[in-house]
């Protein structure tokens, strides 16, 4: 279905942003030459930006509302623009033709990821027990080829870290569930993260340390663009992140309450002496490994409080930043026995929102981090404002399939699609609730009309 585009000048939306303003595009913006110049859902607060796509060709910029598009004020209203002030051609977006191809592609998609997932799975748990039984020595060449196959799978499909990273139903198998999620999160986001990032967070640095003497300590692993082969090894740290974990006393390390300060000091060392014992037994020497192992609980910014080691987050490479926030976002995520788990849409905002504006780089990865794992992935169930629960059909807009009634009573009838967003017909009061967890898969089978049944089979029918 296509959508117009208003457009505006360039100069406008400097002026904006330089007033406290903010502008998102809702559509990727390019110049003659196929450079990326705005991207489609990047919140611009920096003037800077703008300025940077205007000496590269911007003149007058799209903006697509129901792509959640707009331009903001400093108080936060929406500054409504006249349409079509250009000529450009309206802007074209995929709207899924037919529920039954979309159930049909979870279905496919959902088989795969609990193959890789499973497989991933015992992988790590080999590893760790390799590691026990030793002291310390275990064998790199699976994890290599476990992590090569879940970084290629990810790769080709948009979202799917989604299906990797939601089924854990054991309390006890959390450790192996958390390194397997860890590094599927880790790895969608370091893709966006250089695919998107990299290359403006390298000019805007240079532009902003130059003249400075070298005052600013830097790590040059931070902002380069990684190479494929770079992004792989980094993925293969955060599999192994929390080895160290696993030469600490388990009654501490599932401890529900909260730790008294000599076990929180012996949970520390999983990222130092027992990181380090298992590093330098296997003689792993590869930076990204050692780095994600080392500083995945290191200070994200200056004077971030219980952090641990104590080392200046300055010093700490992107990549080891990302492996915190894939971490945290995990922690929350999981049902653990003594919490359920919670909305991840919910946690990812307020993750954005507790480490915004903290600092330059930090930013870049907190952008990859919230388009990357922000959404409601497709197959899932959530909960929406009145009640009603709804099956995900596609998590851009996102697409929803009602499958109760407020009530909680399952429909007798297909119900109509339900497109959330601008541009789409749902109610304007009618929206997700964040703060409700998504629908459990076993739970939801109960609920979900036989025609969506089998996408949750295809988890069972993988052993996921
Ligand atoms: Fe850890
Ligand atoms: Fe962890």
């Amino acid at each position: 279905m296509p959508v117009a585009a208003a457009h505006c000048s360039i100069d406008r939306l400097i002026a904006v942003v330089e007033n406290g303003g903010r502008v998102r595009t809702g559509v990727d913006v390019h110049n003659k030459e196929g450079v990326l110049l705005l991207e489609k859902s990047v919140l611009v607060a920096d003037p800077d930006i703008l300025r940077k796509a205007k000496a590269q060709g911007a003149k007058l910029v799209p903006i697509v509302e129901q792509e959640e598009g707009g331009i903001w004020d400093k108080t936060g209203r929406r500054i409504v623009l006249a349409a079509d002030e250009g000529n450009e051609a309206p802007v074209k977006v995929a709207v899924p033709s037919s529920i039954e191809r979309k159930i049909s592609e979870i279905v496919e998609i959902k088989k795969a990821a609990a193959v890789k997932y499973e497989k991933a799975k015992a992988t790590i748990k080999q590893t760790l027990t390799a590691i026990k039984q030793t002291g310390g020595e275990f064998d790199l060449e699976p994890i290599a080829a476990t992590v090569g196959e879940l970084f290629d799978f990810v790769s080709k499909n948009e979202n799917a870290f989604a299906y990797l990273t939601r089924e854990i139903f054991s309390y006890d198998d959390y450790l192996y569930n958390h390194s397997v999620n860890v590094c599927t999160i880790g790895t969608v986001v370091m893709q966006k993260f250089n695919a998107s990032f990299s290359a403006a967070v390298n000019v805007f640095l240079n532009d902003h340390t130059a003249g400075t003497s070298g005052a600013v300590p830097r790590d040059d692993h931070s902002f380069l663009y990684f190479t494929p082969s770079e992004l792989l090894d980094i993925s293969i740290g955060y599999f192994m992140h929390d080895l160290g974990k696993v030469l600490i006393n388990p009654k501490v390390l599932n401890k529900p309450d909260k730790l008294t300060p000599e076990e929180f000091e012996e949970v520390k060392t999983h990222v130092t002496d027992k990181a380090r014992q298992i590093l330098q037994k296997n003689r792993l020497t590869d930076p990204y490994i050692v780095d994600d192992c080392l500083y995945h609980h290191a200070a994200l910014y200056d004077g971030e409080e219980r952090c641990y080691p104590n080392q200046d987050h300055r010093l700490v490479p992107a990549y080891a930043k990302v492996c915190k926030l894939a971490d945290i976002y995990d922690a929350m995520t999981s049902r653990r026995c003594y919490k359920e788990a919670l909305n991840p849409v919910g946690v990812v905002t307020d993750i954005f929102y507790h480490y915004a504006r903290k600092d330059p780089l930090l930013q870049y990865a907190l952008h990859a981090f919230i388009k990357s794992v922000g959404i409601y992935p497709a197959g899932s169930v959530v909960t929406l404002s009145n009640g009603q629960l709804a099956y995900v059909l596609d998590s851009s807009g996102p697409v929803l399939l009602p499958v109760t009634d407020p009530k909680g009573e399952s429909l007798t009838r297909q119900p109509e699609m339900i497109v959330m967003g601008r541009g789409g017909n749902a109610p304007p009061t009618l929206t997700i609730d964040r703060y409700r967890p998504l629908v459990c898969p076993l739970d939801a089978y109960n609920i979900l009309p036989p025609y969506l049944r089998r996408t949750i089979d295809a988890d069972a029918d993988s052993g996921g």
